[in-house]
């Protein structure tokens, strides 16, 4: 088959960098990669590894000849740019939340909905980062029976706000007197309910996305989602407590043998995992299953994963290479 001409649009940021490094682990089929970002860093020299890549600024120009975009910058950029993406002709898997709810924008998760890339218009959305782990940590469960009621607490890492983030936990580590600019409180040796802006019913604007993405990518209208987003000063990845009302009972041995078979995940009960251990890895990570005292169909668990990783780089990437396999770049508008 074919090779592919690649951009990463915002390439100089938290998830395009881990984006560049997943295509060559992953040994992307690439003939060439672009590395675009803003003005400001046009230019700027990246390592590639065996060699070095110039940042160059986006522009539809940069385009030409592309055949995949990996897009990983803000909404109010993405609404501007996807239009001259679509243009270009190049599939545009995009990590932002601008599109993820549009009714003809797949939003997948590859082992879970693969199938939803076939009917792309030129977009595919990438999934919250938070939705990805919870989606991720049901699967198993899902396999056996219907998940009916999810209710979750995230304890998300500073680097989900990009590299400001993680500069920002550095700096008040360093002098806890450091005035907030990233984040609506201190967040070294702190935690912040409030991921986003809250709307009029209080709700954040990361628990808004959390709570109607998962019913798209089950393609189940009736799941019901509550969640409260916390921001916790752990650079990178993020875990969450999930709470689940199943449809059917199932035991507890039947949903650890039916882990061994979903892609992407791993069960470890020996004790449990943590943020740190899951670090670096594509690994979706459950724990601390059990029953829930009170419901007879009620389960909780706790799951980690490196939202760099598999909430947004390498997810995109394998939309990526499924959309390549089955034919599916170059159907912009
Ligand atoms: N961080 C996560 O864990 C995570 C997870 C899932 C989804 N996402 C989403 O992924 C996207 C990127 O997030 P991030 O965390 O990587 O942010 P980030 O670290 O702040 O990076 C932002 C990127 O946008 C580029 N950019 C800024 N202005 C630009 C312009 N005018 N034209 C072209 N590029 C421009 C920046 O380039 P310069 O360096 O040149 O300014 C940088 O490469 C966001 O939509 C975010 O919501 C993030």
């Amino acid at each position: 088959m074919e090779k592919v001409n690649v951009a990463v649009l915002g390439a100089t940021g938290a998830v395009g960098r881990t984006m560049i490094r997943i295509l060559q682990e992953r040994r992307f089929p690439m003939r060439s990669l672009k590395l675009l970002a803003s003005p400001h860093s046009a230019g700027k020299v990246i390592d590639l590894g065996a060699k070095t890549g110039i940042v160059e600024e986006f522009s539809p120009a940069a385009l030409k000849d592309v055949d995949l975009v990996f897009g990983a910058v803000d909404n109010d950029l993405v609404e501007e740019y996807a239009p001259l993406i679509q243009r270009s002709g190049a599939l545009f898997v995009d990590n932002s939340s601008a599109f993820r709810l549009e009714e003809d924008v797949p939003l997948v998760i590859p082992e879970i909905n693969a199938r939803d890339i076939r009917w792309h218009h030129g977009i595919v959305a990438n999934p919250n980062c938070a939705t990805i782990l919870a989606m991720m940590a049901l699967s198993p469960i899902l396999k056996l029976t219907r998940v009916k009621r999810m209710i979750v607490s995230t304890y998300q890492a500073v680097s989900g706000a990009g590299m400001k983030g993680m500069d920002e936990l550095e700096r008040q580590i360093r002098d806890p007197s450091a005035a907030p600019e990233v984040f609506p409180f201190p967040i070294a040796f702190n935690v912040i309910p409030q991921i986003g802006d809250f709307d009029e019913n209080g709700i954040s604007a990361e628990e808004w996305k959390m709570q109607n993405e998962g019913r798209r990518i089950l393609h189940d209208e009736a799941l019901q989602v509550s969640c409260t987003c916390v921001r916790v000063p752990v650079y990178r990845c993020h875990s969450e407590s999930i709470y689940v009302e199943t449809e059917t009972e199932v035991s507890l041995d039947a949903i650890r043998q039916a882990a061994e078979e979903c892609p992407g995940l791993v069960l470890n009960e020996a004790p449990y995992p943590t943020p740190k251990e899951c670090t670096d890895s594509d690994a979706v990570v459950i724990g601390r299953l059990r029953r829930d005292e009170a419901c007879p169909h009620g389960l909780h668990l706790w799951c980690c994963c490196d939202q760099l990783r598999k909430g947004a780089a390498t997810n995109a990437v394998q939309i990526g290479e499924w959309a390549w396999q089955n034919g599916l770049l170059k159907k912009g508008v």
